[in-house]
């Protein structure tokens, strides 16, 4: 069981709070999976600790081999390895547990794109030194929300942490949401597509690092949040998107799961063109088609890896996809 839980503005925050709390030290290096977002890269750059990036296969697992084989990096002091369920699809936690073990080197539990959902005996987000999960990301209209669960002693005190205010545009478009939820989709949709076809197309859009603590009425709908329901509406969503998938010629890449709470059904298009008129096909028709993520600027993509990216797509299981199966693009 975990020792500690605390709630704050985002996870870059409870992600700092939480190095801080291993006490990382500076110039060590994390293993950190080559698909991340800029976001979760830049804390530890920000606290001059230096990333070495770990490979993936086409399925979002690492490669083991590599991975293992750390004497390429025997003169680096390594000091812990990021596990990222990507999309909330549960990664082989025993593997990254014994690796950590093996290393003695911390394990960090990045559950971004889920929530603490029991799986397989364990409870997605308690299997790190720390853990991380995003509330904001997968709770409807939630202010703030990002948090820390703490597996080994600290003595943290967070009484001085200021608490996250709701900016008004935050409340002015909660407000239409709920009143007028057409014309939110309307706004939404008729500003000109992202460039999600480009590898940084969110980058230096929100830099905000400062650390505050969750707003009250966001803890309130956290702790009201309804698993069962939302897990079950999702995994419906993966049903319809089975189907879509297979009209519209996708490989899909994670097994649908009746247990987890997904963020995102993702796919793999059959080329760069393919991809484009999907995610356009989207945005016409007001379904919110990704891709992910945002990389750090300062990585150096390379080739096998960027053509490997340049086909996925994600769609976000927070929005209505009840008539999905039906559409052909
Ligand atoms: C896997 C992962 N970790 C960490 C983060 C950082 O989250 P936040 O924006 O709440 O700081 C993100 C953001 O997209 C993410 O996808």
């Amino acid at each position: 069981m975990i020792k500690n839980l605390l709630n704050f503005n985002n996870v870059r925050s409870a992600l700092s709070v939480g190095i801080d709390i291993l006490q990382i030290p500076k110039d060590s290096y994390v293993l950190v999976p080559e698909i991340i977002c800029d976001v979760a890269v830049k804390v530890f750059i920000r606290k001059k600790i230096k990333i070495t990036f770990y490979k993936l296969d086409k399925y979002f697992q690492p490669v083991w081999r590599e991975l293992e084989n750390l004497k390429t990096l025997k003169n680096k002091k390594i000091s812990a390895i990021l596990m990222v369920h990507f999309f909330g699809y549960p990664q082989n936690i025993r593997n990254f547990r014994k690796f950590s073990k093996k290393n003695d080197i911390y394990l960090i539990e990045d559950n971004c794109h889920s929530l603490n959902i029991p799986i397989n005996q364990t409870i997605l987000g308690y299997n790190g030194h720390i853990g991380i999960d995003s509330p904001r990301k997968i709770i409807k209209d939630l202010y703030s929300g990002g948090r820390l669960f703490i597996n080994t002693k600290s003595n943290i005190i967070t009484k001085n942490i200021p608490r996250y205010i709701p900016t008004k545009i935050q409340k002015f478009k909660k407000n239409l949401k709920k009143k007028n939820p057409k014309l939110s989709e309307y706004i939404k949709f008729s500003k000109k597509r992202p460039n999600y076809e480009s590898p940084y197309f969110f980058s230096d859009k929100d830099n905000d690092f400062s650390i505050k603590k969750t707003d009250l009425l966001s803890l309130q709908k956290i702790r009201k949040f309804n698993f069962k329901k939302e897990i079950d509406k999702r995994y419906k969503y993966l049903l319809k998107l089975s189907k879509f998938a297979k009209k519209n010629n996708l490989e899909i890449v994670f097994k649908k799961n009746k247990n987890i709470l997904p963020m995102h059904f993702v796919a793999i298009t059959r080329n760069n063109s393919h991809r484009k008129k999907i995610l356009n096909w989207g945005w016409r028709n007001k379904i919110d088609i990704v891709t992910w993520p945002s990389f750090y600027k300062e990585k150096k993509l390379s080739q096998v890896l960027l053509r490997r990216w340049n086909k996925y797509i994600c769609i976000p299981l927070n929005q209505n996809l009840s008539d999905i199966d039906e559409k052909r693009i």
